[in-house]
């Protein structure tokens, strides 16, 4: 069975746990776009792992690892997380490979992206992860990007390199009053990772095709969520790469008539770092608690993540737009304690009601969520294993969940470990 799991709401929904967990059974995982802005946390016995770029099923041995072509490679932070693994007893050797196609990130991207953010006034500000994500996209899509498979070659590798860096360094001077960057370094720099780094590419298209025809058990491994899809999202406030389910298909080169199912991942309320709207936002005191208590920091950058209470307009938008057949359902655990939960429904937007995300973003910053009031409950769900030893209320806001999203929650977290799942 081929599946694609995906974040539905703004990120950090909690895919790396489940990526760990279905990666049990299936054969082969693919990350099919992003870079390393995304930050997938894995816990087991007394072990943490963060992954930023390689795919979380890579922790379990034996299992086939892909890079898609849809994601951007930084060499540097690659090599860092295959040494990190190695020195925690995780070998990659043989069983991890990335798409030729796959586009290179440059410590140019980086730069820029810092420096963008830095000078923005606060309004232009997206509050990105200064991985230097959207400059590499931006130079993909303007076709002065450089691919992995241009390495090989190191003659036309260094003259591409020379243009762009050029290029580069006309806007650095001019717009940001930068000395520009030495070809020559970063040439020399990106000299000793070639070999390394053609040892693992490989025509992955091709690689998954064969796979799927062998009948191998696909698992695609999304990163971010659709609000931070370029199309699908709260644009500008996004990333630059199609999070939503296409991006599993335009990202990897397997057909769509060969996924089976989709898997949404939701936190059981909302988090989002960066800027951009969050409308269900919790009052100061109410966020600093589900904050500690959640452990809600990113997993890339530290930051602290903005929580709300659950936004069914948008997670509705995300069923839809990847046609979620099934619904994980993370950090229930945190929800414990508090008097009243509540959902928000609809917005009011300017004295009209709207069930669907609004696209303008004077219209989205000036929605009002109108929300549905339940019971909460008090128990700690922590240790809790089978459905039905959940508290009453507990059951009452996942039911009341899945008739709102009009999807079966088949999966649900009540902790960071692998055991504190509830598979129903
Ligand atoms: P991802 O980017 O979607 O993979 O999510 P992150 O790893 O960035 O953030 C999810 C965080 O929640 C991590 O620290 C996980 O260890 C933690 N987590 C995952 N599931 C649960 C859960 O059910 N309960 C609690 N309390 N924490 C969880
Ligand atoms: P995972 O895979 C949460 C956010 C950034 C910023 C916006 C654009 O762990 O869920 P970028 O650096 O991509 O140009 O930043 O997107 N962002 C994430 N937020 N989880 C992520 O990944 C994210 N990756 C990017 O905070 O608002
Ligand atoms: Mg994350």
């Amino acid at each position: 069975m081929n599946r694609i799991l995906i974040g539905a709401q703004w990120g950090d929904e909690g895919k790396g746990k489940i990526i760990d967990l279905l990666a049990q059974k299936s054969d082969v995982i693919v990350r099919f776009q992003g870079g390393n802005n995304a930050g997938h946390t894995v816990k087991f016995d007394e072990e943490t792992f963060i992954l930023h770029l390689i795919p979380s099923g890579i922790l379990h041995p034996g299992k086939v690892c892909v890079i898609g072509n849809g994601v951007v490679l930084d060499p540097k932070a690659f090599f860092e997380e295959v040494d990190m693994l190695a020195s925690k007893g995780v070998s990659v050797k043989g069983r991890l490979f990335i798409s030729e196609q796959a586009h290179l990130l440059f410590p140019y991207h980086r730069l820029m992206d810092g420096l963008k953010e830095e000078s923005a006034k606060q309004k232009g500000k997206i509050g990105t992860t200064k991985r230097g994500i959207g400059p590499c996209y931006a130079d993909k899509v303007a076709r002065t990007g450089i691919r992995v498979c241009d390495l090989k070659d190191l003659r036309f590798f260094k003259e591409r390199l020379g243009a762009v860096i050029a290029e580069k360094n006309e806007v650095l001077k001019k717009i940001y009053g930068h000395p520009g960057l030495s070809v020559k370094k970063i040439f020399e720099e990106f000299k000793t990772y070639r070999r390394r780094l053609l040892s693992f590419s490989k025509d992955t298209s091709l690689f998954l095709h064969e796979a799927a025809r062998k009948k191998k058990d696909i698992l695609f491994e999304g990163a971010q969520g659709t609000m931070l899809d370029v199309d699908h999202g709260t644009y500008p406030y996004v990333t630059s790469s199609n999070a939503s389910v296409g991006g599993a298909i335009s990202g990897s080169g397997l057909s769509p008539t060969l996924i089976d199912k989709v898997i949404g991942v939701v936190k059981a309320y909302t988090t989002r770092v960066g800027e951009g709207p969050l409308p269900t936002q919790f009052s100061p005191k109410l966020m600093k608690y589900i904050q500690t208590k959640g452990e809600e920091f990113g997993a890339t950058t530290g930051r602290p993540r903005r929580c709300g209470w659950f936004d069914a307009v948008v997670t509705r938008h995300s069923v839809r737009i990847n046609g979620i057949n099934e619904i994980a359902m993370m950090k229930l655990d945190v929800l414990s304690g508090l008097q009243e939960i509540k959902i928000a429904t609809s917005y009011r937007v300017g004295g009209k009601t709207m069930r669907t995300y609004p696209h303008a973003t004077s219209e989205f910053e000036r929605a009002r969520p109108v929300y549905e009031t339940m019971k909460g409950w008090q128990e700690d769900l922590s240790q809790i294993r089978r459905w039905k030893d959940f508290p009453p209320n507990t059951k009452k806001y996942i039911r009341r969940l899945e008739t709102l999203l009009e999807a079966p929650v088949k999966i649900v977290s009540v902790g960071s470990k692998r055991a504190q799942t509830l598979f129903l």
